[in-house]
């Protein structure tokens, strides 16, 4: 991915993944998560709202760095370029989607969660990788114990899938972790009924975190 989308995400080093159903709620979000010091979130595309609010978010908020998650084909690729996305997050990796980034320029983090995975991911030129589902796959102890074997090729995770306030220290401390996803700061039901002081609280709170 390229150096400064990676490096503006490693200094959020939180984040949010939503889901998004209605655009201008979007807008909202994004404007909250900014004011809190938390100006960026991975979108997922399971929602018909989620291209139109990826669209509306890239255009009306400044300096928001808007990703889109849940990526499952090239097409999809295409289409969160054409919307304006800024990076891209995939649960798994394959070769497809793999070339559909590198073709359009877009900075991409696909899913990883064993040493194959990782080596099949790292062939094509990714070192930042989501582990994801997290917790089920063996949570931070696992993350650690990918260290030593990658370090020579530099690989870097984003945990994600069951991250919680009550865990992300254990991600936080481990220095191959370049940044950690969650819904947990901004719920479907919060985004959706327009609970902003609620998700503006806890990013609030994620940024302290990270901060301490
Ligand atoms: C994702 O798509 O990354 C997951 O839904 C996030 O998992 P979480 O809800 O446990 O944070």
């Amino acid at each position: 991915m390229s150096g400064s989308v990676l490096e503006r995400l490693t200094l959020a080093r939180i984040a949010p993944v939503v889901e998004i159903t209605d655009a201008r709620r979007g807008v909202e979000l994004a404007q909250t998560l900014a004011a809190a010091g938390l100006p960026v979130a991975e979108v997922t595309l399971r929602t018909p709202a989620a291209l139109e609010a990826i669209r509306a978010i890239a255009a009306e908020v400044p300096g928001f760095l808007v990703g889109a998650g849940t990526l499952l084909t090239p097409a999809q690729i295409d289409d969160a370029v054409e919307a304006g996305v800024h990076f891209g997050v995939s649960p798994g990796f394959t070769p497809a989607l793999s070339d559909a980034a590198t073709a359009v320029g877009l900075p991409f983090v696909p899913g990883a969660v064993t040493s194959t995975e990782i080596l099949a991911a790292a062939e094509r030129g990714h070192t930042h990788l989501k582990f994801f589902p997290a917790e089920p796959s063996g949570g931070s102890a696992a993350v650690a114990a990918f260290a030593a074997p990658f370090a020579s090729l530099g690989i870097r995770f984003m945990p994600t899938g069951g991250v919680r306030p009550s865990n992300l220290d254990a991600y936080l401390a481990l220095p191959t972790v370049f940044a950690i996803g969650g819904t947990w700061i901004a719920p479907r039901d919060q985004i959706t009924e327009g609970r902003f002081d609620e998700i503006g609280a806890a990013a609030r709170t994620a940024v302290a975190t990270v901060a301490a």
